[in-house]
């Protein structure tokens, strides 16, 4: 087969690149996906089942810290393009363990710069280096504001600030070399295949095993939503879109207090489950907050709405309840990644006793 492009997709194993990789495995049979995953505790070979035999997919196991691997990917691929979603991602697991962020977030995407700057060499026509981050670089805002491709960076955990660096990395090799590449920079992601450190997947396992929601601080912290197909869908069209050198804001224009969030997501799963109405709510426990929790995050996503034509399809009701009968029928995704090392690292998080 003479594919058109040859796309390594970087972290494509875990949530939001297993939902990239399907996407595109499937709409772009002419494309050739190569996954590289390390398959961490938060990378799933299961998350792919279903496109795992295509033709137009390949997956390798490996750390973006392997320059001798990446040298040879691209050298066997012919990769022209990387999409880059490999990261550490959790907040809470930079504040305990800020070294493997720094290590994979920022050395390793430097090691895939330049594993992309020696097999492009000075020619970079057709190429593209995509790197996909995050608005908490952006750090916290107030009650009122959002955060536009212009805003400065202030970011404020271990995971915000490697992400942040590896940003400036980016960008520095598109001004220093001339190397190709886009950004993106998205709100808090939610859908299937959520790792359960995460809010919402964490809250209804909780719910659906009776046990306490830990809600950090006052629980009036505020995220802007999207989607995750929604945000699958958005860096494809920054992808086939964007203009080099750019960076795109993406979000979900649907902010929720964290406690408001849980509560709407409680009575939701009281319908689902069968249970009175009230008896998820009575689980919610106030716990200690994050250190240095971010108080409020939303974007502006007008950039790639106006310049790009894209917005979010799923809105915030619809969005919810597929989320929760999602986790609810395919409960042994989650009772497989919710076994071993998982109960270790809940019971230190949230100091419990582990099962
Ligand atoms: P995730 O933690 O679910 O998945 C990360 C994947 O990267 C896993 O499959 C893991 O095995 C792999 N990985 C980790 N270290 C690696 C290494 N050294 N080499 C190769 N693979 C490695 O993360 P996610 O939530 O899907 O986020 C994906 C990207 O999107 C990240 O860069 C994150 O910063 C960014 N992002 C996430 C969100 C969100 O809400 N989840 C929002 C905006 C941006
Ligand atoms: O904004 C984009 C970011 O969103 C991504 O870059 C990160 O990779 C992703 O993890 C996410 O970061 P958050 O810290 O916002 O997500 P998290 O799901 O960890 O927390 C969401 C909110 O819920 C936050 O205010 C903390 C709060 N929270 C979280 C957990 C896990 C709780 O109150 N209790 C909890 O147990």
């Amino acid at each position: 087969m003479n594919y058109t492009k040859h796309i390594l997709i970087t972290g494509g194993a875990g949530f939001i690149g297993s939902h990239l990789v399907r996407r595109l495995v499937q709409q772009y049979p002419d494309y050739q996906i190569v996954n590289l995953d390390k398959l961490t505790y938060a990378g799933n070979l299961e998350n792919l089942r279903d496109i795992e035999a295509a033709q137009n997919y390949v997956f390798q196991k490996g750390d973006i810290l392997d320059m001798e691997l990446l040298e040879g990917l691209f050298s066997q691929y012919h990769i022209d393009a990387v999409i880059h979603l490999a990261a550490e991602s959790h907040v809470d697991r930079s504040i305990s363990n800020p070294m493997s962020f720094i290590e994979t977030n920022i050395v390793g995407t430097v090691t895939l710069l330049n594993a992309a700057r020696n097999a492009w060499k000075d020619n970079f026509a057709d190429k593209l280096f995509y790197h996909v981050s995050t608005d908490e670089v952006y750090g916290t805002l107030g009650e009122t504001g959002l955060f536009t491709e212009d805003t400065a960076y202030d970011p404020r955990s271990p995971y915000s600030a490697s992400k942040a660096s590896s940003d400036h990395l980016v960008r520095a090799y598109y001004h220093t070399y001339g190397l190709p590449v886009v950004l993106s920079n998205c709100s808090n992601n939610y859908g299937p295949f959520q790792f359960p450190e995460k809010l919402l997947p964490l809250m209804i396992n909780n719910i659906r095993n009776n046990k306490a929601l830990p809600v950090y601080g006052d629980g009036k912290y505020t995220r802007d939503w999207l989607w995750v197909e929604d945000h699958a869908s958005a860096i494809d069209t920054v992808f086939h879109k964007g203009v080099i050198g750019e960076t795109y804001n993406i979000g979900g224009n649907n902010e929720w207090k964290n406690i408001d969030l849980i509560h709407q997501l409680c009575d939701l799963m009281d319908g689902l489950l069968d249970r009175p109405k009230g008896a998820s709510r009575e689980l919610i426990t106030f716990v200690k907050d994050r250190p240095g929790h971010d108080r409020r995050y939303a974007i502006d996503a007008t950039k790639i709405k106006d310049a790009l034509g894209w917005e979010p399809e799923v809105q915030a009701e619809e969005g919810l309840k597929k989320t929760a009968e999602w986790y609810l029928s395919n409960s042994e995704w989650m009772d497989n990644v919710t076994s071993g090392t998982y109960q270790k690292y809940y019971a230190n998080q949230y100091n419990v006793q582990s099962n």
